[in-house]
């Protein structure tokens, strides 16, 4: 960008960055184009196609003509099949004006941070964080405070971690369990003490859901549960993951009223309703069996076997184990200083030239010794991009 081109845009959207991940597409759809034959490990969207029964409602909405605007937070009826669902599955007691239905689960995690966090208010952050987290905090004005984890203890995030860094001016704590990148998980009692934490002190968490239903530990943990903290809770959630409809774009927040209808407000300003279509879409998948998800579940289960075993077995990588979610965060670092690679970019950059494997570099996430595998692919695919990796690491 020129000086010139820099004065003619605001601060606001330079303090902001693209999408690493955006980027690592870009890259890798270049080399694509020219006829390679990538594996491609890169993207965060699940790779089983969307239930008939979910894509049967959205062709009916079609037929039926189920095409105007509707209201800005989603209809009734989807409002009451959110709520439905979340009381069903964590216990939890919202009604219709705590729910807010957007345009997939970053549309609802911006709106949310775009109404609690004010210029110069801290945000905590757990490192590694999804990407989003940082850009959307800076685009309010807010200053995301990083919390370090250790993956020595699989990434977890506790309780004590977060209270050492609450400070004065800190406004919102970000939880994001299961975890993009890392698949940690938090443990109940971690997610109850900084429940209560944040509760006493009037923080509020904003608790990004978006993979609770593809937690492997069996137990699923939502911080709506929590009735008591409920005051300062807001949660994010997305079908996104779910009920693989990354392309959908139907996501939603649970919190108190006021914030809430603050949400709502901004969304009226903005994008107004979700597509109707989608909106009878995810009805169908909140009410319908959700057999589907537990069949995709056990699917990402087994991958993320296959690919910790492989990954593991590569002489000088480590990786943690991924509870959650569907990614691997292995470490890298051994390789820095060999072939010229001194960095998660450069291994990244590697795998993408030489080997034609697509994955993430650690530094969007705020590490700098790991690579992000998406498993959301066949079990032959993810074969493929393990040998070709063992390839890669042993030649260099
Ligand atoms: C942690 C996390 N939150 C939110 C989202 C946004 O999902 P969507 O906007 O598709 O609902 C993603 C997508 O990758 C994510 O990984």
């Amino acid at each position: 960008m020129t000086a010139a081109g820099t004065q003619l845009l605001t601060q606001r959207i330079q303090r902001i960055e693209v999408s690493a991940t955006l980027a690592v597409a870009g890259e890798a759809d270049k080399l694509r184009a020219t006829g390679a034959d990538l594996v491609d490990l890169g993207p965060g969207e699940p790779h089983f196609p969307t239930p008939e029964h979910i894509k049967e409602a959205a062709i009916a909405a079609i037929r039926h003509d189920f095409t105007k605007y509707t209201a800005v937070g989603g209809t009734t009826e989807l409002r009451d099949a959110i709520i439905r669902r979340h009381a069903a599955d964590f216990g939890s007691d919202y009604k219709r004006e705590d729910c807010v239905a957007s345009v997939g689960g970053k549309h609802a995690l911006f709106n949310a941070i775009q109404v609690l966090v004010e210029d110069g208010d801290e945000v905590i952050v757990p490192v590694p964080y999804w990407v989003s987290f940082k850009d959307i905090v800076r685009y309010a004005g807010g200053e995301p405070v990083y919390i370090a984890t250790d993956e020595r203890r699989d990434f977890a995030l506790t309780a004590d971690m977060v209270e050492r860094a609450i400070t004065p001016r800190t406004k919102v704590i970000l939880l994001n369990s299961p975890n993009n990148p890392s698949g940690a998980v938090m443990k109940p009692e971690d997610m109850t003490a900084v429940l209560k934490l944040a509760h006493e002190r009037g923080i509020y968490v904003v608790s990004d859901e978006c993979y609770v239903y593809l937690n492997h530990t069996g137990q699923r943990l939502s911080a709506g549960s929590a009735h008591e903290a409920k005051e300062h809770v807001i949660i994010i959630g997305s079908l996104s993951k779910t009920y693989a409809m990354t392309g959908w774009r139907l996501g939603y927040a649970l919190g108190p009223a006021p914030i809430i209808s603050a949400m709502q407000k901004l969304q009226s300003q903005s994008t107004s309703n979700p597509t109707s279509i989608v909106q009878k879409a995810a009805v169908a998948a909140l009410s319908g069996s959700q057999d589907c998800v537990k069949q995709m579940l056990a699917g990402y289960i087994r991958l993320r076997d296959q690919i910790v075993a492989g990954l593991r077995s590569i002489p000088g990588i480590t990786c943690a184990a991924p509870n959650g979610a569907f990614y691997a965060y292995p470490n890298v670092s051994h390789y820095f200083g060999q072939k010229g690679m001194k960095s998660a970019s450069d291994v990244a950059h590697g795998l993408l030239h030489e080997a034609h494997v697509v994955v993430v570099p650690g530094e969007g996430f705020g590490t700098h010794d790991h690579v992000r595998i998406s498993y959301a692919t066949s079990p032959e695919n993810l074969q493929r991009g393990l040998d070709r990796m063992r390839d890669f690491f042993a030649s260099v």
